[in-house]
């Protein structure tokens, strides 16, 4: 079958059909996403605090995440594959903003980009989709600006919801084919969601969201605790990694592995 494309995600919003997004940074669980179904991965700058073990996502590169990117696209067949724009790589305006966008589709053949703002970066939005690329916008707690923010905190409260509204309605009109909610009151991301055409797509931002993401490795119960309120997870990945390990290393120091069976004769 053919790939995902904006346009079916626009259908299923259209159809009241809800999907599910994760995150992925590398071929072999972007395969297993994508023969699961899920219609969507983001190459997410989380890499900065899952991969490569960062405290923010503000550490990464384009370099850094083109490849992974193009690891995600070369593991799937389906998926709609859709990279962030790191920190520092669109933020000058919409010349720099299509330069790095336009190294994420000739070196990583990625479907879609993503990066963080509102009205600032309406300019960058319009530019790329003139220019082909399609656009997903990233609002509410935008990691980036963590240090402007004060922390990884709960955004939209009172006025700002208003001002949420606006920007959403701005990257909706600048061409964007969906936008991202991240931690906002579920009442405000439910607004959002009824008052744009666009799909909305809500991580710890309630039920009222058109899609949903979750960071892979907090979905399978891979990152170790606390994690936050809004994640659900479905597996206990660290506990599985973490018997294999151990029954591993006492089958090497008991001389239970390798047998016959693991060796060349
Ligand atoms: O970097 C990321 O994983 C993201 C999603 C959580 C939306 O931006
Ligand atoms: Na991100």
């Amino acid at each position: 079958g053919r790939r995902i494309t904006i346009r079916d995600l626009q259908a299923a919003k259209d159809a009241g059909e809800r999907w599910a997004t994760l995150t992925a940074y590398d071929a072999l669980t972007a395969g297993v996403f994508d023969g699961a179904g899920i219609p969507v991965l983001l190459v997410g700058d989380s890499a900065g605090n899952v991969v490569l073990g960062h405290a923010t996502t503000l550490p990464v590169t384009v370099d850094e995440l083109v490849s992974m990117s193009a690891a995600v696209v070369r593991g799937t067949r389906r998926s709609l594959v859709v990279a962030d724009l790191p920190f520092g790589s669109y933020q000058a305006g919409p010349a720099q903003a299509l330069e790095t966008a336009a190294r994420f589709l000739k070196e990583a053949q990625v479907h879609a980009v993503k990066f963080e703002g509102g009205t600032q970066v309406v300019p960058q939005v319009h530019a790329l989709v003139e220019a082909g690329v399609p656009v997903m916008g990233h609002l509410g707690l935008t990691p980036q600006s963590v240090n402007q923010l004060g922390g990884f905190r709960v955004q939209g409260r009172g006025d700002d919801g208003e001002r949420l509204l606006d920007a959403a309605v701005a990257l909706e009109e600048a061409g964007a084919f969906a936008v991202v909610l991240e931690a906002v009151p579920a009442d405000l991301a439910e607004r959002v969601s009824k008052t744009l055409r666009i799909p909305t797509v809500g991580i710890g931002a309630g039920a009222g969201t058109d899609a949903q993401v979750l960071v892979w490795q907090d979905m399978a119960g891979l990152s170790p605790d606390p994690v936050p309120r809004f994640v659900k997870r479905y597996a206990d990945l660290r506990g599985v990694l973490d018997s294999a390990a151990r029954a591993y290393a006492a089958d090497v120091a008991s001389g239970s592995f390798p047998t016959v069976e693991q060796a060349y004769g």
